[in-house]
């Protein structure tokens, strides 16, 4: 056994989402031995000394996209620079989506994902699939993915219409075999059939700049079919989580079914979060196209700070980036037509900062509150908990020793992120990853990433998820509709002609 697999960080504080000591944390092998002061440990540990800092279970990041083949073009992340970037902003799992074409396999789309990612990950990664289609062979790949590959997520769209989009119908199907197979059904939540009406309208009107694209697809376009999503989960008992909730009026709209008793989660995200759409109206094209993704950042400044109160409150329960990053020249091709501006932005390296800043540096959350929304609940919702999202023994050893007083300037010119620019540029956040160890090996120190392509490994999920299923199960049993007992009518009936 070698020192680099055996260590020992001495006398940090140690956070997780319930609370909060003063511990060593022994690891052995990418494993977590033991959580207690003053711990004697073998000669030849490489000791970390924490005094000072936090320590918490890496990041997991419930939305990334690296190297997407997207609008015409790939994103500039893969799975390499994409999990790097991660490591070196203290997340230490990313859930990325593997996306068939309509009509194509959903089992061939995640191999074909898995031979991909398997090579070049340097943290744990797991895979939700979209459904971008109905059939029963899709229904059958569904099952096949939950029993046999560790999937327990799905992903559908409501927006993207013609590539992506399903109707209500298809998502009353998938939303039921996701209940009956106990995985959690993810929406997309936009009305595409507005968006292309907007579209043609802003064009129609002279407006081509990415200022059209928040113009064509306005908050409501996005509360809509987030309401939509959610009345169509309730009625068949589905378990729903909002991917990238963007706007005031959607989060509401999740916030106010989680308070009538829908199983309902929310994930903000990094960009939401930290930054607003005001930057669509910039006057430097580029600059602007920078931020286009879908759905769009909100014009209304105080967005970021509501959507952060929502994620303090536990009306919003989880966080992601949607990282999906385009250089600018890629961005350009949308350059006389917004509607063809790749969609996406970056966030995978940043988001622990920018929550950090914006949300405990704030005042907002505490420390319990900040590793919840950003590792723990997201274990919970898709069942990896406690293997991740804890730090406890017998976790994996996915940890961040973390400086919460240090500052850091966010800048296209020190990120790991292969993009050449950063939607936080400039953004100066207190709380600095120091050290980031993935599977029981420092993979970051130093502003150094010292992880090799491969290192990572992909992590099977189960279906039917504590925090998710255990109400969804009882409701199936207790809330069964049942006929009423009565005697059958047998007065006159009128014929009919
Ligand atoms: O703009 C975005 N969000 N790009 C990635 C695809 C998606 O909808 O998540
Ligand atoms: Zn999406
Ligand atoms: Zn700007
Ligand atoms: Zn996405």
């Amino acid at each position: 056994m070698t020192s680099q697999s055996r260590i020992l960080i001495k006398g940090g504080k140690v956070v997780n989402e319930d609370y909060s000591e003063i511990a060593d944390v022994y690891i052995e092998n990418g494993v977590i031995h033991a959580v207690e002061p003053d711990l004697k440990v073998p000669a030849g540990t490489r000791v970390v000394d924490a005094k000072g800092k936090l320590l918490m279970p890496g990041g997991i990041d419930t939305h990334t996209h690296m190297e997407l083949a997207f609008m015409g073009t790939v994103a500039a992340d893969d799975f390499y620079t994409g999990t790097k970037a991660a490591l070196a902003g203290g997340t230490t799992m990313i859930l990325d989506f593997s996306i068939p074409q309509k009509g194509a396999s959903l089992l061939e789309a995640y191999e074909r994902w898995r031979s991909i990612a398997d090579p070049k990950v340097c943290c744990d990664y797991s895979l939700h699939v979209a459904v971008t289609w109905w059939s029963d062979w899709v229904k059958q790949e569904m099952e096949t993915l939950v029993e046999e590959k560790g999937v327990n997520s799905f992903k559908m769209f409501m927006a993207y219409k013609d590539v992506f989009m399903l109707s209500d119908q298809e998502l009353h199907a998938a939303f039921s075999q996701c209940k009956d197979i106990g995985a959690i059904a993810q929406v997309h939540a936009e009305n595409g059939d507005l968006i292309v009406e907007g579209a043609k309208r802003m064009l129609k009107l002279g407006i081509t700049g990415p200022e059209g694209h928040e113009m064509c697809r306005p908050e409501e376009v996005e509360a809509e079919a987030t309401q939509r999503a959610i009345t169509i989960a309730h009625a068949v008992n589905c378990p729903l989580y909002v991917v990238h909730v963007m706007s005031k009026s959607a989060a509401r709209v999740v916030g106010n079914a989680r308070r009538n008793g829908c199983v309902v989660f929310g994930e903000p995200i990094a960009a939401g979060l930290g930054t607003d759409g005001t930057h669509y109206w910039h006057k430097d094209w580029a600059h602007a196209a920078g931020f286009v993704m879908g759905p769009p950042l909100r014009p209304d400044p105080s967005t970021p700070g509501y959507l952060m109160d929502l994620l303090a409150n536990d009306d919003l329960t989880v966080s992601g980036t949607d990282h999906c990053t385009f250089s600018v020249c890629q961005k350009a091709l949308g350059k006389d037509d917004f509607t063809k501006i790749p969609n996406g932005v970056n966030g995978v390296e940043d988001r622990m900062s920018v929550i950090w800043e914006k949300g405990v540096h704030s005042g907002k959350m505490d420390e319990n509150r900040f590793v919840a929304v950003t590792s723990s609940n997201a274990a919970k919702i898709f069942n990896l908990y406690p293997q991740k999202g804890r730090i406890a023994k017998g976790s994996d050893a996915d940890l961040v020793v973390w400086d919460p007083k240090a500052t850091r300037l966010i800048s296209a010119k020190t990120h790991h992120q292969a993009v050449d620019y950063n939607i936080f540029e400039g953004m100066v956040c207190h709380g600095v990853p120091l050290l980031t160890i993935s599977r029981g090996m420092v993979v970051y120190e130093g502003g150094r990433v010292m992880a090799q392509p491969g290192q990572g490994r992909f992590i099977p999920r189960k279906p039917y998820a504590d925090m998710v299923y255990k109400r969804i199960r009882q409701r199936e049993e207790v809330r069964k509709p049942s006929a009423v007992a009565r005697n059958p009518y047998d007065g006159e009936i009128i014929s009919l002609a």
